[in-house]
């Protein structure tokens, strides 16, 4: 396939507020031309985190330059610990300073963590603002800049405070990865093999296939990776937007598991997001062959492959010094607890997730204390 200037362009079509991806490499260099319909003014407001900005502030301002655009930036912290009150209500100060309106558009660049904050202040700002992003990991640029769930961790949990709010825009451009550090692609890979996993055998396979290739920068393996895991986003979240009909649900896949993973080593460096992500599909491919759901040699397919990327996949490497009994109270204060009860993406198959509502903790308990032992 030939890599054209625009790789491909997905509507993801929400009620009121359809907006597009444009998946193109270099297309950061084009911003300007892309962004100017969307903003009013001659200057627009930009938050970022600092590594990004040593890679891409100077490249963005002389993007939106060529069209007239002065870009005035915030630039936070890097890391998961900026997603708290403290960063957001800096964002929203600076965002009022800034004298952002409501049909102004202000510009997320960065992952995940700079995505989910921006969007969180700018559906708060005049009771809501308008936001692009121009996601700069793999894990945002496969799936946390399309969707509009935007958030901030408390002292209680992650993503516990949030709203959804979609941006106008998405600009993701391929090549703002060749600056991102290889265990960040590799994290972020993770979120695409869950695309397979969730209901597409056939891309499952495809990520067998090329998916060492793309983390290596194969320019085409990761257009393609892209623009299929984003047309898969769109057509769930266009489907249940809001999280209410157990559709969007699907995209949890491993997050229950991986969340209490991350809880236990304190959302720090010991283990990204994305690594909990892969390590908790991992684990529930193989409690799903537990419950006798599932053959046991589709959950070592899913295990072997991540490993042979070089995604994590042992419990015990990550000395956590708990029981499965701490890793399963981690999951009470999972904000998909309801009634009581906690629900459970498990998998019949490869590529046949579904959502169980029959999950009893004590027992994951016990099967985290053999995975722990393992
Ligand atoms: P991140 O935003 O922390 O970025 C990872 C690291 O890479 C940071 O150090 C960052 O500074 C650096 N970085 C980013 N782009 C770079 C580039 N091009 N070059 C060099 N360095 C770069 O992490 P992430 O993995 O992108 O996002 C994780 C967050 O996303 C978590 O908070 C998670 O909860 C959230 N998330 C949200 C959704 C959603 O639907 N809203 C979905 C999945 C994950
Ligand atoms: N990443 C989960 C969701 O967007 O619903």
């Amino acid at each position: 396939m030939a890599m054209t200037a625009e790789f491909a362009r997905i509507a993801v079509d929400v009620a009121g507020a359809p907006y597009d991806v444009v998946i193109a490499p270099g297309v950061i260099d084009r911003a300007g031309e892309h962004v100017r319909p969307f903003v009013r003014k001659d200057s627009v407001a930009i938050v970022t985190d600092a590594h990004v900005a040593t890679h891409w502030q100077a490249r963005l301002d002389t993007a939106l330059g060529a069209v007239g655009l002065t870009g005035v930036w915030l630039i936070l912290p890097p890391g998961e610990a900026t997603k708290s009150w403290t960063h957001l209500a800096q964002v929203v100060d600076f965002l009022i300073a800034h004298d952002v309106e409501r049909r102004d558009r202000v510009i997320a660049l960065g992952g995940g963590v700079i995505g989910d904050l921006v969007g969180f202040a700018a559906s708060m700002v005049k009771r809501g603002c308008g936001f692009i992003q121009i996601p700069t990991t793999l894990l945002a640029q496969v799936d946390s800049s399309v969707g509009g769930k935007t958030a901030i961790n408390t002292a209680a949990g992650k993503n516990l405070v949030g709203a959804f709010h979609q941006p106008a825009l998405v600009l993701a451009d391929p090549d703002a990865l060749d600056t991102l550090p290889l265990r960040e692609t590799r994290a972020g890979y993770a979120e695409v093999v869950k695309y397979g996993l969730i209901d597409d055998p056939d891309f499952f396979g495809w990520c067998e296939a090329h998916g060492a290739k793309l983390i290596a920068g194969d320019a085409q393996a990761r257009a393609h990776a892209i623009a299929h895991s984003v047309a898969a986003k769109a057509r769930i979240v266009a489907a249940d937007e809001k999280e209410l009909t157990g559709v969007r649900a699907l995209l949890n896949l491993g997050h229950t598991f991986g969340h209490a993973l991350e809880a236990q080593t304190g959302f720090s460096d010991r283990l990204l997001h994305g690594e909990g992500v892969g390590l908790g599909m991992i684990l529930a491919a193989r409690y799903s062959v537990r419950r006798g759901l599932m053959a046991g040699q589709d959950a070592e397919r899913i295990a072997a492959h991540l490993q042979s990327v070089g995604l994590p996949v042992s419990l015990a490497a990550l000395n956590m010094a708990c029981d499965g009994r701490r890793l399963a109270d981690h999951m009470t204060h999972d904000k998909k607890m309801d009634a009581g009860t906690l629900p459970f993406l498990l998998l019949r198959g490869i590529g046949q997730t579904f959502l169980a509502h029959d999950v009893d903790l004590a027992d994951v308990a016990v099967f985290l204390d053999a995975e722990l032992a393992r």
